[in-house]
């Protein structure tokens, strides 16, 4: 079976994406740092998949330790490479934190499978755009500057991916730029697991949904969009986690070369309220909400063009709205009942 090194693998969008490479016939390899993940989630994937994946904790900026990994690991055909720090306003806060685990960990893996036929998906990131022109956005796009460090990090580390290629690596590189991944499997034994209070819009609703937070604060309702609160491209994260295989199937062609970039979306806004109402009427709870000042940082309004995906990817979305939100609540009720 074709080995797929998965390091952030037992995260959000990392777990999720174990699943349908498994689905599809690959066998993943994880690779964590446990810093934004629990280490249970590797017994939950083994009641989805029937079997317990082989797993590495591992601190991937730790150069020793990746090259004891690659010695380990030498039949490894692909990789994906998830780990990195992605908190935005953390960022800010502690810019050479992140920079140094983003790129240390980044490096240390193109360095270990130097001059080996690797075919690597990059986890990026619509952090990229900044606020776009123009929407939705297309990938040729031009590059903003970055809002933060994070998402500094994800475009020097593209411009590196690119400029390895160019110097003529043996690898096929592609990077998959995600809008708002939400949701969670439809066993609902995987899902969002925010350490502390969370930054993101949605498990922010399901942990009110459930009782663990008073109110939900609507960051700002004055902005130029139609009902004044931010737009974004909320995507499944099992629709997201496919747009990994889809990848690997592509540069398995005779006719991939090089390097490509790829909007992982479903080309369609949804504004916060959007989010809030999509959530009442998906599940029946009523959400208790406020509308507050801004959030710094926060970009107004952004969704992905995502014809290149869909006519050169071969992928499209499959899950609505609706089912973003109603797996999202299935799997905060899962957990409110079986802590990790
Ligand atoms: C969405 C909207 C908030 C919480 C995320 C990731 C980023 C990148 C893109 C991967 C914004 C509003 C939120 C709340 C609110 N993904 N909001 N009240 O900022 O688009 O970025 O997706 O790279 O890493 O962080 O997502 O969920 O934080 O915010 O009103 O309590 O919800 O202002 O408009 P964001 P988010």
């Amino acid at each position: 079976m074709t080995k797929i090194l998965v390091t952030g693998g037992l995260g959000f969008i990392g777990s999720h994406t174990v699943v349908e490479l498994v689905n599809a016939g690959y066998e993943p390899v994880i690779v964590d740092d446990l810093s934004n993940s629990n280490p249970k989630i590797l017994d939950q994937l083994t009641k989805i998949i029937g079997f317990t994946p082989v797993f590495y904790k591992l601190d991937l900026s730790d150069e020793q330790a990746v090259k004891n990994l690659a010695a380990q690991q030498p039949d490894i055909a692909g990789i994906i490479h998830f780990a990195a720090f992605k908190a935005v306003g953390e960022s800010v806060q502690q810019p050479l934190k992140y920079y140094r685990n983003n790129f240390y960990s980044l490096f240390n893996i193109l360095n270990a499978y130097e001059g080996k036929q690797i075919n690597l998906v990059f986890s990026s990131s619509c952090t990229v755009y900044g606020q776009p022109d123009s929407l939705p956005v297309t990938e040729s796009a031009p590059v903003k500057p970055a809002e933060s460090p994070y998402g500094n990090t994800k475009q020097i580390a593209e411009e590196v991916l690119k400029d390895i290629i160019a110097a003529g690596s043996k690898f096929k590189i592609i990077s998959l730029r995600y809008f708002n991944p939400v949701g969670a499997h439809q066993s609902a034994l995987i899902g969002e697991l925010p350490i502390g209070v969370p930054q993101n819009l949605v498990p922010f609703i399901t942990q009110t949904a459930i009782g663990k937070r008073e109110k939900i604060t609507v960051f700002g309702d004055d902005y130029d969009t139609p009902d004044g609160s931010c737009q974004r491209d909320y995507i499944h994260v099992v629709d997201l986690a496919k747009a990994h295989v889809a990848a690997f199937k592509l540069m398995a062609t005779d006719g991939f070369t090089g390097y490509d970039v790829f909007n992982i979306g479903t080309g369609q806004p949804n504004s916060v309220l959007e989010i809030i109402n999509a959530f009442e009427q998906s599940t029946g709870v009523k959400l208790n909400y406020q509308i507050g000042p801004r959030r710094a940082g926060d970009i107004e309004k952004i969704w992905g063009d995502v014809t290149k995906s869909k006519n050169k990817l071969n992928w499209q979305t499959e899950l609505d709205i609706n089912t973003m939100m109603q797996s999202a609540w299935e799997w905060e009720k899962y957990i409110a009942n079986n802590p990790l």
